[in-house]
């Protein structure tokens, strides 16, 4: 069980996550995932809402998303305890379904801002005023509603539909941007409706974490020391900044230099723990282990697997050492569902640290939140922004970043070395704010280049970014094209670099990571 009331499935529109950040701003909870995921979630977990988001597709088009197997959008079905609404095509989908008609007539398509008339007396629209602006972009439209409906908004046509029970809701315009005026009122009399709580607020979550850790710690009476793995990054630096008021001395953080960071990495995650309070940081040299072990694969998987056991090796000792009776890591909702341990979801790629067997209790304070809430946490704990704002870099870290080649000393420099130099250009653009995470790395086919009137046989660079809020689903980020002119000159300056690619793969179908 994820506790979270509210589930968005998300049909691809590109205003998914500002529907999940709207619901945020009035203090619930909710998690976005792709169609195909959701029946495996509703296996576990009981919704109160559930929104289906906006698409660029047609429900008329071949292979068009459907609408998850065991979602219940008859209403009819009481044990069902969630309402249902549908954006756009969200709504469609279900009108399409449910026995009504879609069809694109000239004139009812909308594409930007429109008016709509609201029928007030539906609770969708209480308190809002009857005549509004709102923002919409369709070529389909619902031209006749499903049995037992009724339309509730209108503009060139139905603009909005309600089940009798008012239990399957459908607005063709988009709640959830800034230009629909009223749009977070319609939301929040959403929530009202579903009986959402609300869920989400930092203060209580920082110190109902800090206390189910200290009660946990303090059924141990003999090891009371707990250590906590840290990469600097926002997980693991909220988790340190939040528990070191409550064990004090007795959380001892772990860093560990892989071989695999960043430029400038170790020295970030000095600065960061020390902003973040903590006083007893133990950072391990590791880099000529991790990378005698992975450089004997170019596998993905099998890379991640052998990363584990090196990083399992090390903390084990630290256990050890400092006769620590726990250990704790800021592992996120993201990372246990995708690494397959929560309900049946499917294992993508097996996470640095989850699913370990210690010889210690492991604590995952963390488990059931996304990234954009431990960020809020880093807020709440007055963290510095550089904590807060940081974009995720992962555990196995520049290993992942050299695709389909060896994980040499060499790659890893020229892995390392490329990052830098984007990461460079986007803070000169001003691009970072803009972006969730970046992406930089080595693919292994070499090519063929000339510099200098003479034949190169050299590498390709794939430059990814994405943007996200939870990092289930991304967009990929189309870099301005001043921006992408200069990050391939600067890339192709390196002698052994011919070509530079940009994946902008959305996830799904690909994920955030190359491996
Ligand atoms: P994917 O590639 O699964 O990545 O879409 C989602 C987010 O998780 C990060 N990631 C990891 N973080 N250990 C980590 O600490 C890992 O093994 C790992 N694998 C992926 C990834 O960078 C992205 O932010």
């Amino acid at each position: 069980m994820d506790d979270i009331q509210i589930l968005i499935v998300d049909y691809g529109s590109q205003y998914t996550l500002v529907i999940g950040r709207t619901l945020r701003e009035l203090g619930a909870r909710s998690i976005i995932l792709p169609p195909n995921k959701v029946d495996k979630w509703l296996k576990d977990n009981i919704p109160r809402a559930v929104i289906l988001s906006g698409s660029n597709w047609s429900v008329h088009n071949k292979g068009t998303p459907k609408i998850p197997k065991s979602l219940d959008i008859t209403g009819k079905n009481k044990n069902n305890k969630y309402l249902i609404l549908g954006i756009c095509y969200g709504m469609q989908l279900l009108a399409h379904k449910l026995g009504g008609k879609v069809d694109r007539p000239l004139a009812h398509r909308e594409y930007g801002p429109a008016r709509v008339t609201l029928d007030t007396n539906h609770p969708l629209f209480k308190d809002i005023p009857k005549k509004i602006q709102v923002w919409a972009s369709h070529g389909d439209t619902v031209i006749k509603l499903p049995k037992s409906f009724n339309s509730i908004a209108i503009s060139g046509g139905i603009a909005a539909m309600s089940d009798k029970t008012n239990r399957v809701l459908g607005i063709q315009f988009h709640p959830e941007v800034v230009d629909t005026k009223k749009g977070k009122k319609i939301l929040q009399n959403f929530l009202k409706l579903s009986n959402c709580k609300k869920d989400w607020n930092p203060k209580n979550l920082i110190h109902q974490i800090q206390k189910e850790v200290l009660d946990a710690v303090n059924k141990n009476m003999e090891k009371k020391n707990v250590i906590l793995g840290v990469s600097g990054g926002v997980d693991s630096t909220t988790l340190a900044a939040l528990l070191f008021p409550v064990l004090g001395k007795r959380l001892i953080c772990v860093a560990i230099d892989t071989g695999g960071l960043r430029v400038n990495e170790l020295e970030e995650l000095k600065v960061n723990t020390k902003n973040a309070g903590i006083k007893n940081l133990v950072i391990i040299k590791a880099a000529p282990e991790f990378i005698k072990n992975i450089s004997t694969t170019i596998d993905g998987e099998k890379k991640r697997a052998k990363f584990r056991i090196v990083y399992q090796k090390i903390f084990e000792k630290q256990i050890t050492k400092y006769n620590a009776g726990f250990i704790a890591q800021g592992t996120l909702a993201t990372d246990m569902i995708e690494s397959g341990k929560t309900g049946e979801s499917a294992m993508i790629k097996t996470h640095h640290n989850v699913g370990l067997d210690w010889k210690v209790d492991d604590l995952h304070p963390f488990k059931n939140l996304f990234k954009y809430e431990v960020r809020e946490l880093a807020r709440a704990l007055k963290l510095p922004s550089s904590v807060y704002e940081r974009n995720p870099f992962p555990g196995p870290g520049l290993f992942l970043r050299i695709v389909g080649a060896p994980v040499s000393k060499e790659n890893i420099e020229l892995a390392r070395e490329a990052d830098k130099t984007v990461v460079d250009i986007l803070k000169k653009h001003n691009v970072g704010k803009d972006i969730s995470q970046l992406i930089v790395a080595i693919l292994g086919i070499k090519s063929v280049g000339v510099k200098g009137d003479e034949r190169v046989y050299g590498h390709s660079i794939a430059v990814r970014a994405v943007q996200t809020v939870d990092f289930m689903t991304t967009k990929g980020y189309y870099f301005p094209q001043a921006v992408v002119y200069e990050i391939i000159s600067a890339l192709t300056k390196h002698k052994d670099i011919v070509r530079v690619f940009f994946d902008m793969t959305p996830k799904p179908p690909a994920t955030t990571e190359f491996e």
